[in-house]
């Protein structure tokens, strides 16, 4: 397969396909890692709240395949977003995947209860001491990606956000385009509820496709990284048949299917409000709307750690 990449703040190159870890067991994890592998994904996403990260190191322990040929995603809880634990989350990710660094390193869910600045100065000193390459943020809105911005002394590489034909987000996608961030499409299939729609269906049957591969390769033609998430290896293998062209027209047509429904990624829309004022400004303006976002009892994000 050839997969196209995007060329990160370090230099590195981000495969546009990435195998999704979200939600499945040991033995399925080991399974589609394996397949992915095997079927030449170069580019795995998991996260310390997947707790799946073991299995996935010992599975690229047992492959044939060297570690600075796959691309490695970890993400760091939104409870452990305080300096110390970022670097404690990071280093005990590193020992259970059993690598020396991670490729990117993102803060899974913002937080209004810790400071933005402090977490991204642990992700800085991370990048420092050589255990991440890049850092991003995901599911960040893009009020909260602009302070990111605003006060991280190192690149916000990638946004990990809800994307698929059915919540296009465009404010969002624009602010990550004109900020140079880059969109991670998580949930790229919106767990399988956009295969219903007439359009996807439509065009599944006239490209002999199955419409799981007509809606990656409209998110690839959008500009996105997808990270499709299978638990059958038959259909790792199919995520990864990208080499055929969506006519631009039938791209377009995808595109009008935005119905702004979330899969998970619930929250209410904030629009495309940046943040302008200096660094400080930029963080109070983070904590005080990222906090009609939380739970006021508990200071935790509203969704789980998808
Ligand atoms: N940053 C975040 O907060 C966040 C949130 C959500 C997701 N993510 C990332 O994005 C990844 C993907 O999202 P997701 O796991 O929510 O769901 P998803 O990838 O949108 O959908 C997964 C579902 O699609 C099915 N599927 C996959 N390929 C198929 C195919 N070729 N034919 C038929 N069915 C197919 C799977 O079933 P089978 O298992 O039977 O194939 C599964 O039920 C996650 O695993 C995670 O890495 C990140």
């Amino acid at each position: 397969m050839t997969v196209p990449t995007k060329t990160l703040p370090s230099g590195a190159e981000l495969p546009a396909l990435g195998l999704g870890t979200y939600d499945l067991n040991d033995g399925e994890t080991a399974d589609s890692v394996r397949a992915a592998l095997d079927a030449g994904y170069a580019h795995i996403d998991t996260a310390e709240g997947y707790r799946n990260e073991a299995v996935i190191g010992d599975a690229l322990a047992a492959s044939d395949v060297d570690r600075d040929d796959v691309f490695l995603t970890s993400k760091v809880l939104a409870k452990h977003l305080d300096y110390e634990s970022v670097i404690a989350s990071c280093e005990a990710s590193l020992d259970r995947l059993g690598t020396d660094y991670l490729d990117l390193y993102l803060v899974h869910w913002p937080n209004p209860a810790i400071s933005l600045r402090e977490t991204l100065r642990a992700m800085a000193e991370l990048r420092d001491r050589g255990l991440v390459r890049d850092v991003g943020v995901s599911n960040f809105s893009a009020y909260q990606l602009s302070c990111a911005h605003h006060v991280s002394d190192v690149p916000i590489a990638v946004n990990q956000i809800e994307y698929h034909p059915w919540f296009q987000r465009p404010d969002l996608v624009d602010y990550c385009r004109e900020s140079d961030t880059v969109i991670e499409a998580a949930a790229p299939l919106a767990r399988t509820d956009v295969f219903d729609d007439d359009v996807v269906a439509e065009l599944a049957e006239e490209y002999d496709k199955h419409p799981a591969q007509v809606v990656l390769r409209w998110a690839l033609d959008n500009d996105a990284v997808a990270l499709p998430r299978s638990s059958t290896p038959d259909h790792v293998r199919a995520n990864a048949d990208l080499d055929w062209e969506l006519d631009e027209a039938d791209r377009r047509r995808l595109d009008d299917r935005d119905r702004n429904r979330p899969v998970y990624d619930t929250r209410p829309a904030t629009g495309r409000t940046t943040c302008t004022g200096s660094s400080s400004d930029a963080l109070t303006g983070f904590q005080s709307q990222t906090a009609l976002l939380s739970s006021r009892s508990t200071g935790r994000p509203v969704s789980a750690d998808s």
